[in-house]
């Protein structure tokens, strides 16, 4: 795939504004075999500066919910839609999100996980293709086709919802442990491996 090395995007100007704004290309994280891979939409600006995904407030919350559940962050593979930060936090545009998703199919093909968790709107509504209601839909597996197979998605709320809106830290949690036992972890507890 033209611009990636392995799992990783090395160079890409596809989007000239962003690559002009961005500090770096964050490319997603964990082992290449991994059989979850969380989906987010897009670096912020601690993603950005660190060239990590899910390395701020939203980031804490999703650890959390990993750890409690036996699948820590060094188990899971965790990604975005679009690789370069979004100037003041915007949603990723219609191109953005376009440009860059020949990435996030080749990293889902070499991959090839159990389950793909999208983390909010934007990912859900971008790999299932419709519109989406988070809240209502969190918890569900839809399977489509993506790159080069067919995939199963499992719908969940962005964890930044959970620090606005505390009725939603249920339903995140409840999908992480559905995630959890996709992924064949017995009860939540994490082996003493994973430390
Ligand atoms: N929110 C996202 O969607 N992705 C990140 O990497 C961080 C926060």
């Amino acid at each position: 795939m033209e611009n990636m090395d392995g799992l990783d995007v090395t160079a890409c100007e596809r989007c000239g504004d962003l690559a002009e704004s961005r500090s770096r290309i964050v490319n997603g994280t964990g082992p290449a075999d991994a059989d979850v891979v969380f989906v987010g939409e897009a670096p912020g600006a601690q993603e950005d500066s660190e060239g990590v995904p899910f390395v701020g407030r939203s980031g804490d919350v999703l650890d959390s919910a990993l750890g409690e559940h036996g699948l820590p962050r060094k188990r899971v593979r965790i990604t975005n839609c679009v690789r370069c930060r979004p100037p003041d936090n915007r949603d990723p545009s219609t191109e953005e999100l376009a440009n860059c998703r020949p990435y996030l199919e080749a990293e889902l093909d070499h991959i090839d996980p159990e389950v793909v968790v999208t983390l909010g709107k934007v990912p859900s509504e971008h790999l299932l293709g419709r519109d989406v209601a988070v809240t209502s839909e969190a918890g569900t597996v839809e399977t489509v086709e993506l790159g080069g197979a067919r995939r199963d998605v499992l719908v969940c709320v962005h964890p930044a919802a959970t620090l606005y809106d505390r009725s939603q830290e249920a339903t995140f949690d409840a999908t992480i442990e559905k995630a959890a036992t996709i992924a064949g972890v017995e009860g939540g507890q994490a082996t003493f491996d994973d430390y």
